[in-house]
């Protein structure tokens, strides 16, 4: 016998009401809301609010999340002095992980609840952008800087980790950035999340489990590679030879390929387009090189293996985030910026769902192929 679902591909395992990817057409739906209509229409906080309550906000509940958001966004003194006790080179995403996890050590909370769960999940969401930002400052030496109250999500972040307030175009790029990578089904890191509370686990530790897991160059982490290939192609007539040469070897092109999205991923389009514009700005070379890379990827994958591959959501908002002088190896942290919005809409399914069939502790099943051992030896034998 072998094992027939590696990586649980296709395997359903949960209902969700959160949302949904169809990988053939390239839609992605939060709530039931085509996430490019939410991006031409909504802010990240109405998306997060969207996530969260299974329905966009008024007015007035609007603004009592913004500021519910904006009263949580510090940090304790303690945590900043803990940062600093921190190798400046540690990397951010294990700072991240390990001060969310330690959240629940800071803060004295009531955790059973779905009330609270709320509550948590504003904690994070509010708290995960000041990390960030403060681990930036402090790793760089300088004072860290306080949250804004009167600056929105996307902007806060962008200046406590520059000192700088943003113009509104960049504020608006941040905050689309925000929105499209806030919620993705059962990605790997969602998984995680959803399977850490379904043993009843608390949400602070689901979401480190699920930073950890975001981490990977395989998925959240892929953002960063992206970065540091661009920079290693550095000019656009480098780019072929040098595609060429990694997928002759087998190599896999990051910001390339996804796992449901048969067609281009439609967070790609948006992020593309944003990138084309902030490039047009600038004068950076990156977007040009960026998308040679999208070019001679599919064609090599069409001449070598007769595939087709498409950009996914990392390709893309790699340069843009490079353009908007964010440090490179917050590409990954910034993912959970946006991403910890969908991993507590998820827990909060997954502890408190109402509707049949309630989700169970997830208990897969592996396919023992190791040795068995006797007086006489061990032998390998399959059952
Ligand atoms: N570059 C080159 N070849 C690729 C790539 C790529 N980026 N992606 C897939 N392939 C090839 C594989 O080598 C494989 O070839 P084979 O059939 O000859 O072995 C084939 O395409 C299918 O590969 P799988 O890994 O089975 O495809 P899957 O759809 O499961 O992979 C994944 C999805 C892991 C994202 C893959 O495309 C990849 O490794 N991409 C690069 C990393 C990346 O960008 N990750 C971010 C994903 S989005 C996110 O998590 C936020």
């Amino acid at each position: 016998m072998e094992t027939k679902n590696i990586g649980l591909r296709g395997i359903e395992v949960a209902d969700t009401r959160i949302s949904n990817i169809d990988g053939e057409k390239g839609k992605l739906i939060y709530r039931g809301y085509d996430i490019l209509e939410l991006t031409k229409r909504s802010s990240f906080e109405e998306t997060a609010y969207l996530l969260l309550h299974d329905a966009l906000p008024t007015k007035e509940q609007l603004l009592e999340f913004k500021s519910k958001l904006s009263d949580a966004r510090w940090i304790t003194k303690r945590m900043q002095i803990n940062m600093g006790n921190w190798r400046k080179d540690a990397d951010p995403m294990d700072m991240l992980q390990a001060f969310v996890a330690a959240l629940a050590g800071y803060y004295d909370e009531e955790f059973a609840t779905k009330e609270a769960s709320y509550d948590r999940a504003i904690n994070l969401i509010a708290k995960v952008p000041t990390i960030i930002a403060s681990w930036q400052r402090v790793r760089d030496g300088l004072d860290i800087v306080d949250p804004d109250p009167n600056l929105d999500h996307a902007a806060n972040f962008l200046y406590m980790m520059s000192g700088e307030k943003p113009d509104d175009e960049i504020e608006k790029i941040f905050d689309t950035c925000l929105i499209l990578h806030a919620e993705h089904t059962f990605n790997a890191s969602t998984f995680v999340a959803r399977q850490v509370a379904s043993t009843r686990a608390h949400m602070y530790s689901a979401t480190s489990a699920a930073i950890g897991a975001l981490s990977g160059e395989l998925h959240g982490g892929a953002n960063t590679e992206v970065m540091k290939m661009l920079l290693e192609i550095g000019t656009i007539d480098n780019v072929v030879p040098w595609i060429k040469e990694k997928m002759s070897k087998g190599e896999r092109i990051m910001g390339m390929g996804h796992a449901v999205y048969k067609t281009y991923d439609p967070r790609a389009q948006v992020l593309k387009e944003l990138s084309r514009k902030l490039a047009a700005k600038t004068g950076d070379p990156w977007y040009a090189i960026t998308e040679k890379v999208e070019t001679t990827t599919i064609e090599e994958m069409k001449k070598q293996k007769g595939k087709d591959i498409y950009p996914n959501v990392d390709l893309y908002s790699a340069s843009l985030y490079y353009m908007l002088k964010i440090p490179m190896d917050l590409n990954t942290p910034i993912f959970a910026i946006s991403r910890v919005v969908g991993w507590a809409a998820h827990i909060i399914e997954e502890k408190f769902a109402e509707a049949a069939p309630k989700p169970a502790l997830y208990r897969p099943k592996a396919v023992y192929v190791g040795k068995y051992c006797g007086p006489e030896g061990c032998e390998y034998k399959s059952l």
